[in-house]
């Protein structure tokens, strides 16, 4: 049994051996398999340059489920059925002849079946190769939507900068509308993520606050315990700010700013989406070395595949300002970094502190300011810092907070992957998790003018030590105000 609500499709995979199809595509797939969520009619149609047959390819998708999905117990009735979905083109991505091979490959299933299927692409692939293989898909014909749909997704980086963007753009919208592109973003697919949008707009009763006039700051941290982790020759070319700044980071800012979309479709809440990013005020080149801050973690130049004397930076922190009516004078601080002292993202929203110390011989730093953490990962959940009095005959304050654990509130209900539930909204043609050409042309807006800056400055680019929270330096971003960064 699958979802027969939903019509024939085919899955056609380019980069089938890469690490991605095995740590992610893999095991998610799988998992909307056995859900019974896939369509009755689903095919994974591999094409990829090494020599495999389809049996090679099924086995080299178990390992991949041993080696990343450990805890999956696989059922051999269950993955008999998932393999024989499963088949292998061998073609280069850069040659016509394997399209032209695809083609006839997709039209036999088509014509095997009686009936037409949808085609969905997922470029698992170099981002060099986007380009090209768009564009042999458009040449061999393969675009095209026939009487179902065709599709393609691509996975970010979404260019390098400005202009590198809008090249990709330009040439996925030779060949596919912007209707036909699903740009992956895996971050919008965390649960957690998603939770921003309803916690603000589903509850009457925070969203009258979620302004300037409440809201002192907020701060952005998307922390990750691991360095590099042998991906030192992709990461010392592109950075944290590339890495997940422009991506991850900003679609985190941007829903936690955002005005309520007029309708929940992809296009409204994306609409708002580029409304905020491109209400954030551009950082003038005088102002990056004020406003951003660049660390490196010590040991990160003898990584394998890193430049003995890389200035790439591990540890990216930027003040940001909306100009729009309701974040006037609210700085957003956002912060992305490797060898932190725990992986934690979260969006912490801090409010202004109250008008008037009412509690005799209190000092008003006694008295905390309300501070709402929307906790991506791990341990989802949204936790409201308050004021209590500590038991006693003294009137003393306390922090404490009012929390909601997705685990305990929703117990027996594990957090899928995101993939899993991008891929699956990708086949009901449903974008809204999708990043759009004009919200990723924005981010590059923003970050592209401080990333030339900051290539003419390597200098500025401070150590510091793994299991830190970041050099110094990026405390001086805050202090100024009074403020100081969260330990989370
Ligand atoms: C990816 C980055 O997009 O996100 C990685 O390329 C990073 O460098 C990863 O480790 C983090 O994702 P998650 O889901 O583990 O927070």
């Amino acid at each position: 049994m699958a979802s027969k609500a939903l019509d024939p499709c085919v899955f056609v995979l380019f980069g089938a051996t890469g690490d991605l199809t095995r740590r992610k595509l893999t095991p998610a797939l799988y998992a909307l398999h056995c859900e019974k969520l896939l369509p009755a009619d689903f095919k994974i149609v591999a094409y990829a340059r090494r020599d495999k047959d389809d049996q090679i390819f099924r086995d080299d998708l178990k390992a991949a489920m041993a080696e990343f999905a450990p805890k999956v117990k696989l059922n051999a009735g269950e993955w008999d059925s998932f393999a024989s979905r499963c088949s292998y083109i061998k073609g280069e991505f850069d040659n016509a002849e394997g399209f032209a091979r695809l083609r006839v490959a997709l039209d036999a299933i088509d014509e095997k079946s009686g009936h037409s299927h949808n085609r969905l692409y997922y470029l698992a692939i170099p981002p060099e190769q986007y380009t090209g293989v768009a564009g042999h898909l458009g040449e061999a014909g393969l675009n095209a939507t026939r009487e179902g749909w065709t599709r393609i997704i691509v996975e970010k980086p979404f260019g390098y900068d400005l202009e590198t963007s809008r090249s990709l753009n330009d040439a996925l919208l030779a060949h596919f509308t912007e209707a036909q592109i699903y740009r992956i973003d895996h971050y919008l697919g965390k649960e957690t993520v998603q939770n921003i949008l309803v916690f603000r707009f589903a509850n009457e009763l925070f969203e009258p606050l979620w302004n300037h006039k409440y809201v002192e700051h907020v701060q952005i941290t998307v922390a990750e315990k691991i360095g590099v982790e042998g991906r030192g020759n992709f990461f010392d070319e592109t950075g944290i700010a590339r890495d997940i700044l422009q991506n991850h980071a900003l679609q985190l800012l941007a829903l936690t700013a955002m005005e309520a979309p007029v309708r929940l479709d992809a296009d409204s809440i994306r609409d708002e989406k580029v409304k905020a990013i491109r209400s954030i005020r551009p950082v003038k080149p005088e102002d990056v070395p004020n406003c951003t801050v660049r660390g490196q973690y010590a040991g990160y130049r003898t990584e394998p595949g890193v430049d003995p004397h890389s200035a790439t930076e591990t540890y990216a922190a930027l003040e940001l300002h909306l100009d729009n009516w309701r974040w006037g004078g609210v700085p957003f601080y956002v912060r992305c970094a490797k060898a932190m002292p725990r992986r934690v993202t979260e969006v912490a929203v801090q409010f202004r502190a109250i008008p008037q110390v009412l509690f005799a011989k209190l000092e008003r730093e006694h008295v905390q300011p309300n501070v709402l953490v929307i906790r991506i990962q791990p341990d989802e959940g949204i936790h409201l810092q308050i004021g209590a009095k500590r038991p006693g005959p003294a009137m003393e304050l306390a922090p404490v907070n009012l929390d909601f654990n997705y685990s305990e509130a929703f117990v027996g209900a594990p957090i899928a992957d995101a993939y899993e539930r991008l891929l699956l909204d990708a086949i009901r043609g449903d974008a809204s998790l999708f990043a759009r050409g004009d919200e990723v042309e924005a981010a590059w807006k923003l970050l592209t003018p401080i990333l030339t800056e900051w290539k003419k400055r390597p200098g500025d680019v401070q150590p510091y030590f793994p299991d830190t929270w970041g050099p110094e330096k990026a405390e001086h971003l805050l202090e100024s105000e009074g403020r100081t960064w969260r330990e989370p």
